[in-house]
């Protein structure tokens, strides 16, 4: 893996899951071809996408070799792909100084994690990524497995609930629409209400985190506030344990939940904790018979004091679904989002595009996937650098904003060199005043104000939107089509000197350019706004 070396091409290998009910697969032949195209050969498990309507002969088909016997895969892949982490057999198999990458939930594993280390691993946990980084969404399997699972919660409450989601009157009666309460707003949560708000139902929402009502409200739903004031966000995105204050309010608003909806959908978590009890065996009680609560914590312990993991079970008329394999319920739609989402990932190991994985430590994205390198245990990665620590010197305020956004590298400028930097531009910009064309002091000011005003207006701009930010200034600055307009314009319209032909060639070049960057920036623009609208 050292740069330079050539290395043999490497070998992919996806074995089938062995989790009982498992149908999902770690990849699927469109990415295959991918794969393939990045210099990888690519070997699959016979069998493997059958849970997820693949056949063997469809990965066969993009040029992948079908092995029917595992633990020759296992053995003759230098990586593997994996949705569920590994077994203890399945990491017996595996060759010595090999890779995986797959879930691995390093906090709840530490017995994997020791066997990965006595086979020389280099084990890539992609539920350890760092999900902040907006470098590292397209590889954001949590999000792309939550996203279906929200989804698949709304499918099974429908499957469970007696009635119609949508209100309708029809010559034989009126039906209300179905009222739906969701704990929890993440990804999953906020999944669930644009399903169920399409569906035609009521929806509803809570979450401690009071920054989501907004995300809540464009999907569809209401956002429920607890009447009781505590920040509710723990960091990153996630939320905290609360007050016991808030829990006791937060109680009483979702008993008056149960008592009026249908339908329940939960999903609060707390990394590294029990999932909440927000559901109480008297608020289940409480509820119209034929209602359905879907416990979508149920793995971490419930967020329902009634659930049974892995069933659906009724309790006192109410149907409460505990289901753990959401996500293999829709086997072919999360197989297609994983696999894609490894792609992404393997693309960033391979940059060379020669079948051979580079694991750059140096990378936080890949720095924070890595839990085991060259069979040592790497985990759990350091914080990323979000921003640097403050300047620790009393120095001039300006010199600690100037360095607030770097990336870590720059260390911050001593008093005296920026004084002395001070100087310098003092006594050119005295030159300047001095001896420049009085025109020019004139353009130099517009240049100064507006590097200042485009800096302060991204500045103040959420990261998220940059992108956007980005594509509709690139449709603006086509401004420049102006000037091409003033060349190619004919001598009658007032042009000084008619242009020759290659100027005018010219203009006609330069506004074609510019309308593809200006029509192009204003259609990205639209396409990005659309994500964050729905
Ligand atoms: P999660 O699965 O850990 O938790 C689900 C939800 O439950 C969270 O919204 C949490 O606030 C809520 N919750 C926890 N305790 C609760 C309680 N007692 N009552 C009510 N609600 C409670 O979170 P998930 O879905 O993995 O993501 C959390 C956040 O991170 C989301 O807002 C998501 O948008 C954000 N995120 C950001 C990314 C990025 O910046 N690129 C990538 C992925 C997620």
């Amino acid at each position: 893996m050292e740069a330079g070396s050539v290395q043999p091409v490497q070998r992919i290998g996806v074995p089938r899951e062995v989790f009982p009910g498992e149908k999902r697969v770690a990849t699927v032949p469109e990415v295959v071809e991918k794969l393939i195209k990045l210099g990888f050969t690519v070997a699959v498990e016979a069998g493997a996408g059958e849970g997820a309507n693949v056949s063997d002969d469809a990965y066969r088909a993009v040029g992948a070799e079908v092995v029917s016997d595992a633990a020759a895969l296992w053995a003759g892949s230098d990586i593997v792909f994996k949705v569920r982490p590994p077994s203890a057999d399945e990491v017996a198999h595996m060759r010595e100084g090999s890779a995986l990458i797959g879930f691995v939930w390093p906090a709840q594993n530490p017995e994997l994690m020791q066997q990965f280390t006595a086979k020389k691993a280099t084990v890539l946990a992609i539920d350890c990524l760092p999900r902040t980084l907006s470098r590292a969404q397209k590889m954001d399997a949590l999000t792309s497995t939550a996203g279906v699972s929200g989804y698949r919660a709304v499918i099974e409450a429908a499957n469970a609930f007696g009635r119609f989601f949508n209100g309708q009157i029809t010559a034989a009666g009126k039906v209300p629409p179905a009222k739906v309460f969701i704990a929890g707003a993440g990804v999953a949560g906020l999944a669930a209400i644009g399903t169920a708000a399409s569906l035609g139902a009521i929806v509803r929402a809570n979450d401690t985190r009071a920054e989501v009502a907004d995300q809540v409200v464009s999907l569809g739903g209401e956002f429920v506030k607890v009447d009781y004031e505590e920040e509710g966000s723990g960091g990153g995105g996630y939320a905290k344990v609360m007050s016991e204050g808030f829990q006791a309010a937060q109680r009483e608003m979702y008993a008056k939940q149960a008592r009026e909806v249908d339908i329940i959908i939960t999903t609060a978590l707390i990394p590294g904790k029990p999932a909440p009890k927000l559901i109480t065996a008297e608020m289940v009680q409480s509820m119209k018979p034929g209602s359905v609560i879907v416990d979508m914590a149920a793995e971490q312990g419930g967020n329902c004091e009634l659930t049974v993991p892995g069933q659906a079970v009724v309790v006192h008329g109410v149907t409460i679904v505990g289901y753990t394999d959401l996500p293999s319920r829709l086997s072919k739609q999360s197989s297609t989002l994983y696999a894609t989402n490894l792609l992404r990932l393997t693309e960033e190991l391979c940059k060379a595009k020669d079948g051979v994985i580079n694991v750059n430590m140096e990378d936080d994205a890949i720095r924070g996937l890595t839990v085991v390198k060259d069979g040592a245990i790497t985990w759990p990665a350091p914080p990323l650098k979000a921003a640097p620590a403050p300047a620790p010197k009393a120095a001039a305020p300006v010199v600690e904003k100037k360095s607030g956004h770097g990336h870590g590298s720059s260390a911050p400028m001593p008093a005296k060199t920026l004084a002395i930097l001070f100087a310098v531009a003092a006594v050119l910009l005295w030159f300047v005043g001095a001896y420049a064309p009085a025109a020019f002091l004139g353009h130099l000011t517009v240049f100064v104000l507006a590097c200042f005003i485009g800096y302060m207006v991204v500045w103040n701009v959420t990261p998220a939107l940059h992108t956007p930010l980005m594509s509709v200034t690139n449709a603006i600055s086509s401004i420049i089509a102006i000037g091409a307009l003033v060349q190619i314009a004919p001598p009658e319209m007032g042009t000084a000197g008619r242009p020759d032909e290659v100027i005018r060639w010219l203009a006609f070049a330069g506004i074609v350019l510019t309308a593809v960057n200006m029509f192009g920036g204003f259609a990205v623009t639209r396409r990005m706004l659309a994500m964050f609208r729905k």
